[in-house]
């Protein structure tokens, strides 16, 4: 049994606390499980990831981010993802290609088909069972991160962070089966066990006991 899970959102949805729960519940439980985060995945997505945030270059193209956020996948996928999902394991990534589709596909406006085939190419098809998407509004989500040193895509205007909200429900609608839409403004505990009922039902599915 391998499972693959994936955490969705805009600034500030609080995706890396619910990934983190998840995580934990499903450790105490001995269920053998992997958490990463994109693009910090590897030691390659780091210096990557922290480049695309922190630059100070003004010039960058967006088909660079796509490219780059790509490259960083692929080697998530090949030298981490495949071998844990051959063992078994659940895998919780705390974002993942559709990312890249909301950001740089509907934030930035790069051709979605072109979005769509090189995500292809990173992943190799590696598709998540089951994508949560934590939602709320912009202005709730950014005004959650205030305070902090704000990164190259936090400092975007409004307007952007509305594309990519607007992309996600539309990719979420696109594909109910693996999407899990929730109205992330509710306390953490309530949004935790919504995910819980959820992922406990497909690891029920697969056959393992989780109660
Ligand atoms: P965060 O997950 O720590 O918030 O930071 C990742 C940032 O990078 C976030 O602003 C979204 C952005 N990003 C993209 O634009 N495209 C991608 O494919 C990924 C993985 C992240």
């Amino acid at each position: 049994m391998s499972l693959f899970i994936t955490f969705e959102g805009g600034e500030g949805c609080g995706k890396s606390v619910q990934s983190r729960v998840l995580y934990r519940r499903l450790s105490k439980l001995a269920v053998p499980t992997l958490l990463a985060h994109e693009p910090d995945g590897t030691p390659f997505g780091k210096r990557i990831g922290r480049w695309l945030k922190w630059t100070e270059d003004t010039d960058i193209a967006s088909l660079t981010e796509l490219l780059l956020f790509n490259a960083s996948r692929a080697q998530l996928v090949t030298g981490v993802f495949q071998s844990n999902l051959e063992k078994g394991k659940v895998i919780i990534c705390d974002r993942y290609a559709d990312s890249t589709t909301a950001y740089q596909g509907y934030g930035r406006g790069l051709d979605l088909e072109t979005v769509r085939a090189i995500n292809d190419v990173a992943t190799q098809g590696l598709e998540p069972n089951l994508t949560v998407l934590l939602d709320m509004s912009v202005a709730e989500g950014l005004a959650r991160k205030k305070g902090r040193k704000q990164d190259r895509f936090e400092q975007e205007a409004l307007a952007f962070h509305q594309r990519v909200r607007e992309g996600y429900l539309k990719l979420a609608v696109s594909d109910p089966r693996r999407w899990l839409v929730i109205d992330a403004t509710q306390v953490k505990e309530k949004v935790a066990e919504i995910i819980w009922q959820r992922v406990s039902q497909l690891l029920s599915s697969y056959g393992k006991r989780v109660s």
